[in-house]
């Protein structure tokens, strides 16, 4: 097959990052005979500093006239400490969001064997923890209206909307994901307090009576759920939740897999689909070939099997991320002392693709 793919660096780490992901990509082509063609743009900090936009419209166009999208990360600690700025580069991530219409984002967790004992959890914990978390991209406090301050600007407002149609797209996407699992959804919300989520429950609810009733669904508000996330993951099968909610709990669930480098997501809705690590820029660390690079690798790999239908070639990518993991070959946050750097630990997983 051919296909063309966006390839959005960005910041900090990103481009590091993302220079393993098409190492390994290549690999793949290399292996099963496909041809990838990249086509490189500019988001976040990086796109201010060329254009003034965190999201210029020729970033736009090659998204939207590629076959997919892969993206590393964005922000910059020159724009985090100064709260005056008026454009910043996470307004491109959720401009590119928005206007790819990416509604869902999938996070799925799972602990790898022999990572056990680098969550700070017990083992007894995270052991056999195995869910995903599909946040709704597009909506609530990220993108309410009216957001901002009072016109002496001692106040400030942020708003939480949601209609039933964005409701039901993300759950209709959380029930198709939970038809190949184990046929659970938990809708994590605040109903005690929220109306937002409140609409959140009825809609829910009436949809799974409507089309998913061979399916369990739960509910549990977010307090409890981070409780449950760290004390019994086991539970969760697929997690349902809000855009500012399915933030906070798909950080926490990092803790489970013993590293946030190696949590790989998809987020897709009106068209195209993009891939990103679910971890921030780390700026402390770029340059310093220190990051780890598998969740962007397995982000590839999330692309390979939903965006190009190319199931056997993703699960080489997994297996060969399995296999660097468990034979010390990655990066020093899970393999204390390790001599494998960013590029020594793509070079590995590329060379695990074509050896296997
Ligand atoms: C994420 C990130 C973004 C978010 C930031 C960078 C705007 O934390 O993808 O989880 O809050 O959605
Ligand atoms: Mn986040």
């Amino acid at each position: 097959m051919e296909k063309t793919i966006a390839v959005l660096p960005g910041d900090g780490i990103g481009p590091e990052i993302i220079r393993q992901a098409v190492k390994v990509l290549d690999a793949v082509a290399e292996k099963y005979h496909h041809r990838f063609v990249y086509r490189y743009a500019d988001v976040g900090a990086c796109a201010i500093d060329s254009t003034g936009n965190p999201y210029p419209a020729a970033t736009h166009e090659i998204c939207m006239t590629s076959d997919s999208v892969l993206f590393g990360a964005i922000g910059d600690p020159k724009y985090d400490n100064n709260p005056s700025a008026r454009v910043r580069p996470e307004q491109g991530l959720l401009a590119m969001r928005k206007s790819l219409g990416l509604f869902a984002n999938i996070r799925p967790v799972k602990p790898y064997p022999s990572l056990l004992s680098s969550s700070p959890l017990k083992d007894n914990i995270v052991e056999g923890a195995d869910f995903i978390v599909v946040r709704e991209l597009t909506g609530g406090m990220y993108f309410g209206e009216p957001r901002g301050r009072n016109e002496a600007g001692d106040k400030a407002f942020d708003t939480c909307v949601y209609s039933k149609a964005e409701i039901e797209r993300v759950a209709d996407v959380a029930f198709a994901y939970a038809s190949r699992r184990r046929g659970k959804v938990t809708l994590v919300d605040k109903a005690n307090v929220l109306a937002t989520s409140r609409l959140w429950r009825e809609t829910v609810k009436a949809l799974h009576a409507e089309k998913y009733s061979d399916m369990q669904l739960d509910f549990m508000f977010v307090d409890n759920a981070a409780m449950k996330m760290v004390s019994n993951p086991r539970d969760f099968d697929v997690i349902l939740t809000e855009n500012m909610f399915g933030d906070i709990l798909s950080d926490l669930a990092g803790v489970i897999n013993g590293s946030i480098g190696l949590l790989p997501s998809a987020s897709s809705g009106e068209g195209k689909s993009l891939y990103e690590p679910i971890h921030g820029s780390f700026p402390q660390g770029a340059g310093k070939n220190i990051a780890n690079p598998v969740a962007t690798i397995l982000s590839a790999a999330m692309m390979l099997d939903d965006a190009f239908g190319a199931s056997e070639e993703a699960a080489a990518v997994r297996k060969a991320c399995e296999d660097a993991i468990a034979e010390g070959a990655c990066t020093p946050d899970i393999i204390p002392g390790s001599r494998y750097g960013t590029e020594e630990t793509g070079d590995f997983i590329a060379w695990k693709i074509l050896a296997l």
